[in-house]
C-alpha cells in the first residue's frame, strides 16, 4: 500500500520507526550530542546540517520522529519542535521580518504575541503594526502598506473566537508577495489544515492538545522544507529555544491519541456551549460550534470540528458576583492555558486588570464579565451540574 497518503489516525499510530530490539514504542535519545566515527563522517554531517544529529539543540531522533509525524499531520514538509508556544510563535514571525517592515494581524491575538509584535518589535527593530479586526477580508487588504511582510493569524481566536477567511487572506497575501503564519493551536491539526488552504507557517502551542496531558510546555513550526531549515539555521539555532528529548518523547505519546481526544473534547464542549447558550442567567456564548456562532458558516467551511475553549459573558457586572461564579465551580479549576484532560476556567479581567485600566479594557470590546473555560474530558453531566450550581450562587 503507498504509505503516503495515510489518514490522521494512522500517522499518529503506525511508526516505520525501529531500533534494534523492535521497541514498539521509539526510544528515548536522552543525550546532548552525537559522536562520529571519523573525521571523514563528521565532515559530511556538517555537510548536511539540516539533517544530521550532530547536536540535540538542532535535531535529536526522540524529538524528530514526532516532528515528522506533526508534518505529516498538517500536510507540510517539515516541522520543528519548539520549547514553547510562544517560541515557536516569535521564532516563525522573526523569520517573516526585517528592521521597518511592517505587519498586519488582529486585534484579540494571544496577548504576549501582542506584547511581542506591538512593544517589542517596535522598540528594538522599529517594525510597525496594524491590527484589525479580521472577520472582513477587506480590512487586511486595506491594512496592507508598501512594507508589509507579513500576515499574522490566529483563527480561531482564542479568548473571543472570531475566525478570519484563511484561503481570502492566503490569496490576498500570496498575490502581494507577503508571507502569512497562523497560530492554529485552537482548532489543533485535526479539525484545521491551514497549509492546505496556502497559508505559508503554521505555529502551535503544544502545550495544548498536542501534549494534552497539562504535563508539558512546548511548541511546533510546521512548513515546508525551504522555510523550516532556514528557521532551523537562523532563529533555532541562534536564539536556542529548542526542545528538551523527555518534552519530545511525551508529545510523540500524546500525539497517538489526539484525534480520538479532540473528538471526545468536542463533544463536551458542544454540550457545555449548548447548556449556556440555553440558560437564561447567561449572556453572549462564544463558541464557533454553535448554529447562533456569528461566523458558524466560515467556520464550517474551513473547518471540519471544534476546539475545547469557549468564552461566555456573565449578566452581572458586578466583579464580586464574578468572583463568587468562579471560586463556586469544584470541576472547573482555576488556572491560565488549556487543551488537556482537566477542566479549567479563567477570567481574563483578572490580568487585563494589572495592565489596563476599565475603560481599556472595555474599549478592545471584551466584556468585563467574560470568562474563559476549557473544557476537559470529565463526564459532560458533572460538569454542567457543576456550572449550573454556580450560576446558581450568583442569580
Ligand atoms: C492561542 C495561544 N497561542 C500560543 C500560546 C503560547 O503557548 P505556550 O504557553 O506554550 O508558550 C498560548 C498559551 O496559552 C495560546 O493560548
Amino acid at each position: 500500500m503507498d504509505k503516503k497518503n495515510l489518514k490522521d489516525e494512522s500517522i499518529l499510530n503506525h511508526d516505520d520507526y525501529k531500533d534494534q530490539h523492535g521497541a514498539v514504542v521509539p526510544p528515548l535519545y536522552q543525550n546532548s550530542l552525537f559522536t562520529f566515527d571519523s573525521w571523514d563522517s563528521i565532515d559530511q554531517a556538517f555537510d548536511h546540517k539540516t539533517e544530521a544529529f550532530i547536536y540535540s539543540r538542532i535535531l535529536n531522533p526522540t524529538v524528530k520522529v514526532a516532528e515528522d509525524k506533526i508534518a505529516a499531520l498538517c500536510r507540510g514538509e517539515k516541522a520543528k519542535l519548539c520549547a514553547s508556544g510562544i517560541a515557536a510563535i516569535t521564532s516563525a514571525i522573526l523569520h517573516c521580518v526585517r528592521a521597518g517592515d511592517h505587519i498586519v494581524t488582529i486585534k484579540n491575538i494571544y496577548g504576549p504575541t501582542n506584547k511581542f509584535i506591538n512593544s517589542y518589535l517596535k522598540t528594538k527593530f522599529n517594525i510597525s503594526s496594524t491590527f484589525v479586526d479580521g472577520r472582513d477580508v477587506a480590512e487586511f487588504e486595506n491594512a496592507i502598506q508598501e512594507n508589509t511582510t507579513l500576515i499574522y493569524l490566529e483563527s480561531p481566536a482564542s479568548l473571543t473566537m472570531e475566525l478570519q477567511d484563511l484561503k481570502a487572506i492566503a490569496q490576498l497575501a500570496q498575490s502581494r508577495n507577503i508571507k502569512t503564519v497562523i497560530d492554529n493551536t485552537w482548532a489543533s491539526p485535526i479539525f484545521q489544515k491551514p497549509l492546505t488552504m496556502g497559508i505559508d507557517i503554521e505555529v502551535h502551542s503544544a502545550s495544548k492538545y498536542l501534549g494534552g496531558h497539562s504535563d508539558v510546555v512546548a511548541g511546533v513550526i510546521i512548513s515546508n522544507k525551504e522555510i523550516l531549515d532556514s528557521i532551523l539555521m537562523a532563529e533555532h539555532e541562534l536564539l536556542g529555544a529548542k526542545m528538551a528529548p523527555f518534552e519530545g518523547w511525551l508529545i510523540l505519546r500524546s500525539l497517538r491519541t489526539l484525534p480520538i481526544r479532540m473528538r471526545a473534547l468536542m463533544d463536551n464542549t458542544m454540550a457545555v456551549a449548548k447548556f449556556l447558550e440555553n440558560d437564561e442567567r447567561v449572556g453572549k456564548v462564544n463558541y464557533p460550534g454553535l448554529e447562533s456562532f456569528e461566523q458558524y458558516d466560515l467556520g464550517q467551511n474551513q473547518m471540519t470540528g471544534y476546539g475545547c475553549l469557549l468564552s461566555f459573558e456573565l449578566l452581572t457586572k458586578d466583579i464580586e458576583k464574578i468572583k463568587q461564579f468562579v471560586d463556586s465551580l469544584q470541576l472547573f479549576s482555576l488556572g491560565v492555558s488549556w487543551g488537556g484532560h482537566d477542566s479549567l476556567v479563567y477570567a481574563p479581567i483578572i490580568s487585563y486588570l494589572k495592565e489596563l485600566s476599565p475603560e481599556q479594557f472595555d474599549a478592545m470590546g471584551i466584556n468585563a464579565s467574560l470568562i474563559r473555560i476549557s473544557v476537559g474530558l470529565e463526564h459532560t453531566d458533572d460538569l454542567v451540574a457543576d456550572l449550573h450550581q454556580a450560576l446558581s450562587r450568583i442569580a
